[in-house]
Formats: structure tokens, sequence, C-alpha cells
């Protein structure tokens, strides 16, 4: 995990991970077992793309008739507006063409629409994506993009990394349909967090055992051991998600869970194995349940758990109450901590979750607040 967060601090200011076509294909597969007509007669957006490169708009040409699209729209970013300087060299396809414009070629965006069979070869697919240079440098939040949005029924991307709130909170000024890669801590920032907590957004169905690898152009030494594979050129990060809100099976398959009692016996976390009880928070009337998998079957009170409780939240088994995080916490009504407890542990913060333990006060990290639904 130390590593995961040092190469996060570390590349912070880059945003150029490309996204593995098998990951992409993946999630896509998840909302078409649970809908096979999701993307019918719908625009698609891939917005922050690299048309000529990336995965997302190779699996959205290649699948246009299989998923029944009516458009395909992908955008790129103009190589001088990106943060994270590289050597650019155009690609032939671009330079091959009669409007290649040397300069445009480095301060424009790029637009890339597939409706239609251009070719003549019987088929719609990657060989007939039409492509001219944006107006401006593709930033999503430019007037020419958001036009682009306005017309799409779904975007779907991985947005830059840094811009993520502002991309989430652009995707909400108009309420369209999104499926979207971020960072799982993202689910703690105060604008993210209620739209978790009302279901206008969730976990997608997620990566291959929680691990994301995303192909990079960064020189190696701007990651930790052990993050970064030369070979390959991909570099994992362990705490990427999808987001969404289009609905998939997983998000309906309800925990399977012990009692109480059960866990105190047979609980494979020693944390819970042969207790009498669940640690119960001295400033707001809930447990701490440290692992998902602990969560008591038989209880109906508000319970604390780990954000990756996220990645097994089912919205018909559980309602989420708040997160015990900043100013959301104290909206909780979290009673505030005696100042000498301060001095005992100064990591202590209002808005924030403690429990004594042997006379110690304990903060657990940003927990997540949740009850089972009453009507179960
Ligand atoms: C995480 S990468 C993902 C690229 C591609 N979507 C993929 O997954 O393979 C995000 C991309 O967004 C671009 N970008 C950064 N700021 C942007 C902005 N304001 N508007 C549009 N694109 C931006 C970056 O240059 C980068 O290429």
């Amino acid at each position: 995990m130390a590593n995961t967060n040092l190469a996060n601090a570390k590349t912070a200011k880059n945003d150029e991970f490309y996204t593995q076509y098998p990951d992409i294909q993946k999630e896509i597969n998840a909302y078409l077992d649970y809908d096979p007509n999701v993307f019918r007669g719908k625009t698609v957006l891939l917005p922050c793309d690299d048309p000529e490169w990336s995965n997302f708009t190779k699996f959205f040409a290649g699948h246009f008739e299989l998923l029944g699209l009516k458009k395909l729209i992908s955008t790129s970013y103009a190589p001088e507006s990106k943060k994270y300087k590289m050597p650019y060299q155009p690609t032939l396809f671009e330079t091959q063409q009669p409007y290649f414009d040397n300069d445009k070629s480095k301060t424009h965006g790029k637009i890339f629409v597939l409706t239609e069979d251009v070719s003549g070869d019987g088929r719609i697919n990657i060989e007939d994506l039409q492509w001219q240079y944006l107006e401006g440098d593709g930033d999503f939040r430019s007037k020419e993009i958001r036009k682009l949005r306005d017309e799409a029924d779904i975007i779907v991307t991985n947005p830059p990394f840094s811009l993520f709130r502002e991309f989430v909170m652009w995707l909400m000024e108009v309420g369209k349909q999104f499926i979207i890669i971020g960072n799982m801590n993202a689910v703690t920032y105060k604008e993210i967090f209620p739209l978790i907590k009302d279901n206008k957004m969730w976990l997608g169905n997620g990566f291959q055992k929680g691990n994301a690898y995303f192909r990079v152009e960064a020189p190696r030494e701007s990651y930790a051991d052990g993050v970064f594979d030369e070979s390959t050129n991909l570099v994992k990060f362990r705490n990427c998600c999808w987001f969404t809100n289009i609905d998939h099976g997983r998000r309906h398959q309800p925990l399977k869970l012990m009692t109480m009692a059960e866990n105190f016996k047979h609980s494979k976390h020693k944390e819970i194995r042969g207790r009498k009880d669940y640690i119960h928070y001295e400033n707001y009337d809930a447990i701490e349940v440290p692992f998902t998998d602990a969560i008591p079957d038989d209880y109906k009170g508000a319970m604390g758990l780990p954000k990756s409780f996220l990645d097994k939240y089912c919205p018909e088994q559980f309602e989420i109450i708040g997160i015990a995080e900043g100013d959301t916490g104290k909206e909780l009504g979290l009673k505030p901590f005696p100042p000498e407890l301060k001095m005992m542990n100064p990591s202590l913060r209002q808005g924030q979750l403690y429990y004594m333990e042997d006379g110690y006060p304990v903060k657990p990290y940003a927990r997540i607040l949740i009850r089972k639904k009453q009507s179960l």
C-alpha cells in the first residue's frame, strides 16, 4: 500500500495513464450482462481520450454494431495543453491526411466520429471513423466539448486523475449516464460522497482482483519499486475503480453474512473472533466493523465500515447513513471529544469517530456509516 501511495504522490501531476483493452471489455460486459440493450440506439462520448491510441475508441468502434450504437464520438486533448510534457510526434495516420496541419496537431484536440459504413465493406467499424481537428484544445470544460456532452447519452472514459472532482461535477450538470475510472479515495470527497450516499453514483463491476494496470509513457524513475513494470510499461494501482450510474449485476448481489454470535465464533479475523461484543464508538451510536465480511447480519443499528465496503454495497441490503470525515462527519452529529483526549492522540479531529482501547482513544480511518435496510 505504501508503494501505491508513494507512486500516487510522485505522479500526482501526471495524467497520462492509458487504460487496457481487457479492463474496458470486462467492465462493459458487466453492464451488457445486466441489460443487453444498455447501449442500443445511444450516442456514446469518449472525452479525454487519444483516439488514435485509445483502447476505449478501439473497443467501442470495434463493437459499434454489436452494441447497437447510434453514434460514437471520441475526443483528444491537445499535446501542448497536457500538463505532462512528452516528446510529441504525430502519427502516420494523421500526417498522411490531406488536411494534416503541423501546428494544429500540437495545439488542437481532435474529434473522431463514427456513424456509418464509410469504407463500403458493409460493416461499421474502426475503419469508418472520420476525424478532424477541434476548434479548441479538447478541454472537457470547453464550450465545444460541453456541446458534445449534451448530445451524448452515455459518457465513458478514464478522466484526468487530477481533475476527477471537476469531471464528475461536469457530468452531474447534465445528468447523463456514465462509466468512468477514478481513485477509490475520491469517495471521501465532499462533492462525491453525497452522490454515493444518494445512489446517484456507485462503484462499477471492477478491475481484475482489484488491481488496475495502466500503460504509461512517463520515465521509469517516477515510480516506486514494484509499481512500474519496465517490460510492459504498465503501472499498477491498487486503489483505482470504476464509477458509474448504470446498473450491473454485482451491485444487486446481497452479501452473505454471519450473525454476531457466529462472527465471535467463526470469524477469520482475530480482531473479531473470541470477542463478546463489537467495539462501540464513543461519539456516535454505532459499532466499529473493520472488515466488510464481519458485518453482523442480525445487527439493526449503525455500523462504521472502511470505504472498501462500497465495492460490496448492495442498495437493497444496506442504506448509507454518512461518512465520518470532515464537515460531513460534523453534520452527522458526532459528539465532540474531550480536549484531554487530543493530548493522548493528536491525530483526533472533530467530525471523526473514535473509540477507547485500553484507556487510549483510537481513530479508525474514514469510516462509512451504514445500516441494514429496515425492511429486511
Ligand atoms: C488518465 S488519461 C486517460 C486517457 C484515455 N482515456 C485512456 O484511458 O486510455 C487522461 C487523459 O486526459 C487528458 N486531459 C488532461 N486534462 C484534460 C482536460 N482538461 N480536458 C481533456 N482532457 C484532459 C490527459 O492529457 C490524458 O491523456
